[in-house]
């Protein structure tokens, strides 16, 4: 593929915008939907939880959350306008039942007052992140006492193998994430890497490696 479509994939994956946005989103849900089973199986969700989605695409996944347990509450922040957009549609029933809440923010700051949530994860989006450390704080200032976050990622080894990435993509290790939540007041509580068969671009099955990091308030 030629140089200007890999630099177009690459920005409808850190920020779907119009036609071409909605199915590259339609795809990353599918792609994805094993990470983000397994980041929201990790959060161990309780009945009347609140909780917080960083980055949630086109949130095609909220249905299964709301399956963990009863009286859930789930809030959605995205920097897409399109994936506020179709977040909102594909969700409308859980919208107009003030179960799910969507917004927009600026990627940095958490637009909730400290202690909001009972739980927060977030699914491919740390490579997009402009200031982790920031974000790791903002994320614990949201987070209440004993809250949980869970991080899914792929693994950077995977990651560097798909040509899109040297676009606007950070890659990370799990040591590398290991290092930035050391620096903040989190306490580890389990990582674990996953290896998963998807389908690449050009329709070959290729081995992707992912981790779950939970960490406690
Ligand atoms: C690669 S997609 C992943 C979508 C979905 N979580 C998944 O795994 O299929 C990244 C999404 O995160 C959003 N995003 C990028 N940077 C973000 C940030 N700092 N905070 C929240 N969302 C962000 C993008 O707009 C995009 O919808």
């Amino acid at each position: 593929m030629e140089q200007e479509g890999l630099h177009e994939i690459a920005s409808q994956l850190k920020h779907p915008t119009g036609e071409k946005g909605i199915e590259i989103a339609i795809m990353m849900n599918e792609t994805n939907i094993n990470m983000t089973r397994h980041s929201i199986q990790n959060l161990n969700i309780a009945k009347e939880s609140l909780i917080l989605e960083l980055g949630h695409g086109n949130a095609g996944h909220v249905e299964f959350l709301f399956e963990q347990a009863k009286n859930l509450k789930y809030y959605g922040l995205e920097m897409s306008e399109l994936m506020f957009q179709e977040a909102r549609r594909i969700n409308r029933n859980f919208v107009s039942q003030k179960q799910a809440f969507f917004s927009i923010y600026d990627g940095n700051a958490i637009p909730f007052k400290k202690e909001s949530f009972d739980k927060i994860f977030t699914v491919n989006t740390i490579y997009f992140w402009q200031d982790p450390q920031k974000l790791l704080s903002e994320i614990y200032r949201v987070l209440k006492p004993n809250g949980n976050f869970c991080l899914t990622f792929a693994e950077g080894s995977f990651m560097k193998k798909l040509p899109f990435t040297q676009y606007g993509f950070e890659l990370y290790s799990t040591e590398k994430v290991q290092n930035l939540i050391h620096k903040t007041a989190f306490k580890t509580v389990c990582t674990e890497t996953l290896t998963e068969k998807v389908k690449s671009k050009t329709g070959e099955l290729a081995d992707r490696a992912f981790t779950t990091i939970v960490v406690e308030k």
